[in-house]
């Protein structure tokens, strides 16, 4: 049973794995795998609901996914991403909506930015809510960007994300996400932090990686950012199978007799 006190010893030694996963049966087998983190991302927006990006995934949304999750898991540490929304307007709403993740079952709840969040991160904390804080190319802030672009090239850029990292770890956050940032800075990070770095397209330096499920199993084929690699091709296989199914049953092949009762 993966831990938050255990999660913050992934420093500089084993690697941390994390990767998304949205419903039961996936969790499940994310789990079988033997990965012990689980981020229920807001990632859900694009690759289940089919959006452009994260900003429309409401919390209800973000709670069903969880407790879907969180009820299905036997040992892996369940971590609720907080939706566009839910954490910015209030301290007094991040907080609430934070306790509602951890209703749902999740042991810890990712928040994006830097020193505009360091307050909600520390009442988080004060209250016993673990928080794992994320920087780089944070999708919330897309069309602030105006675009998926890699972030932290120039100095003044990385030596800001280094001070908001750094702020996040004094208010009390158990990890941080990194995510589209060049490798030499997640390295740089890295070192001078004293919580995991988990990165996303952030090089090889960091103490985890995390990549979304669909995109690793080479299910979600619209937008394949570089830092993605499909470990397989389950499009390309759901694709054949279902054709298959089709033509069977158009050809009269399917079903035969050992699918049918006598
Ligand atoms: O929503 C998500 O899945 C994420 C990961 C990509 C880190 O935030």
């Amino acid at each position: 049973m993966m831990t938050i006190p255990e999660l913050r010893q992934y420093k500089r030694g084993k690697k941390l794995i994390v990767v998304t996963a949205y419903d039961a049966l996936f969790a499940r087998i994310v789990e079988q795998a033997g990965i012990e983190t689980i981020l229920v991302g807001d990632s859900l927006g694009v690759v289940v609901q089919g959006k452009a990006n994260t900003l429309s995934v409401s919390m209800d949304d973000m709670l069903y996914h969880t407790k879907l999750v969180a009820g299905a898991v036997k040992k892996a540490l369940v971590i609720g991403d907080m939706p566009f929304m839910s954490y910015q307007a209030s301290r007094e709403d991040a907080l609430r909506n934070a306790g509602r993740l951890v209703q749902a079952g999740a042991q810890a709840v990712k928040l994006e930015g830097g020193a505009a969040v360091v307050d909600r991160v520390e009442a988080m904390t004060q209250v016993g809510i673990p928080v794992v804080g994320h920087l780089g190319m944070t999708p919330q802030s897309v069309h602030q960007y105006g675009g998926y672009k890699v972030q932290g090239k120039d100095k003044n850029q990385a030596k800001a994300m280094l001070d908001d990292a750094k702020a996040l770890e004094t208010a009390g956050a158990v990890a941080v996400v990194l995510e589209a940032i060049p490798a030499e800075l997640a390295k740089s990070m890295t070192a001078q932090l004293t919580i995991p770095t988990i990165g996303i397209g952030a090089g090889p330096y960091c103490d985890g990686q995390v990549l979304v499920l669909y995109d690793l199993l080479g299910m979600f084929d619209e937008f394949v950012p570089k830092f993605v690699k499909p470990y397989a091709h389950l499009k390309a296989d759901a694709l054949q199978a279902l054709r298959r199914y089709k033509e069977e049953v158009e050809q009269g092949k399917f079903p035969s007799d050992s699918e049918s009762y006598r």
